[in-house]
């Protein structure tokens, strides 16, 4: 068996016709477009190109975008007193802090200060704990992204296996929830499991959101399963290393996604999504 491929910037193309489509009816009618402020810290190499990609996603729908670049000195009072001046903002509809933030700066607080309706990464707790209690609102980017990859290739969910691996608060915890509410048994694995393979040799979906090159092999993949690489390192040459054995993998799954090109895309698609429901909900349109 050699599984297919899923195509993360296939997919996410269409979904940015179909957003820029709709921003382009909304202009149309004379209303103002949707608006994402980004506020960038330092001089990551990584984010600064992540904070490009969003950009020109913003400009390719016809949103309005604003980027913040801010000093790696700036204070976590600087920082806040900038976020609740763009929640009072009536021109912005999502603000996105990009992470990593440097050692100084209290990620948890900063997040917390984020108006939860502009909270269009899905971080803020309240999003969080909305989605637990299945009613979901602004839902975190990188699950739905993997969840509109997933309903994609037909995923049905109720009664499936899904193993994710990695346990972290951006990742791995919002998309188990996001598997339990379609209806998924979900085990999680983490830095104190034992046995991973054990746990999910059996899944019906997995998921690796780790960020270790060639953590995932074969021998871990049930015959027919539909894999899921959200891992993303950088190798020698700045080449992008998923979690998953790509090439050995693909000989036992049904479905896989290619690091690059398969989740990361998605990623963005569900920050436009949710950039424009956030509009929505503002102009009482949701
Ligand atoms: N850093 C890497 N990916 C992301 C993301 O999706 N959101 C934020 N805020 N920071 C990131």
């Amino acid at each position: 068996m050699s599984a297919q491929i899923i195509d993360g910037n296939a997919i996410a193309k269409s979904l940015r016709q179909e957003i820029a489509q709709e921003v382009e009816q909304w202009s149309a009618q004379g209303r103002r477009l949707p608006g994402l402020a980004v506020l960038l810290v330092g001089n990551d190499p990584a984010s600064e190109v992540y904070v490009r990609g969003k950009r020109r996603d913003c400009d390719e729908v016809g949103f309005h975008s604003i980027v913040q670049h801010l000093s790696a000195n700036v204070t976590q009072q600087d920082l806040e007193a900038r976020i609740a001046s763009l929640n009072s903002d009536p021109t912005i509809d999502g603000i996105l802090v990009q992470t990593p933030l440097p050692a100084h700066i209290d990620e948890a607080r900063i997040i917390d200060s984020i108006s939860p309706e502009k909270d269009v990464d899905g971080f803020h707790a309240y999003n969080i704990g909305l989605l637990a209690l299945r009613r979901p609102a602004m839902r975190s980017c990188t699950p739905k992204g993997v969840m509109l990859l997933l309903e994609h290739v037909g995923c049905t969910f109720k009664g499936q296996d899904a193993a994710i691996i990695g346990a972290s608060n951006h990742v791995g915890r919002p998309m188990g929830l996001e598997l339990l509410l379609a209806g998924a048994t979900v085990t999680m694995a983490h830095k104190f499991t034992q046995d991973i393979q054990s746990k999910v040799k059996h899944a019906d979906i997995v998921i690796s959101a780790v960020g270790r090159p060639d953590l995932v092999p074969a021998q871990w993949i049930k015959p027919g399963a539909v894999v899921i690489d959200v891992g993303i390192t950088r190798g020698p040459n700045n080449k992008l290393l998923g979690d998953v054995q790509f090439e050995a993998v693909k000989q036992v799954a049904s479905w896989i996604t290619p690091v690059p090109g398969g989740v990361g895309p998605m990623t963005r698609i569900a920050l436009l999504q949710n950039t424009l429901q956030a509009a929505k909900a503002t102009m009482g349109l949701s």
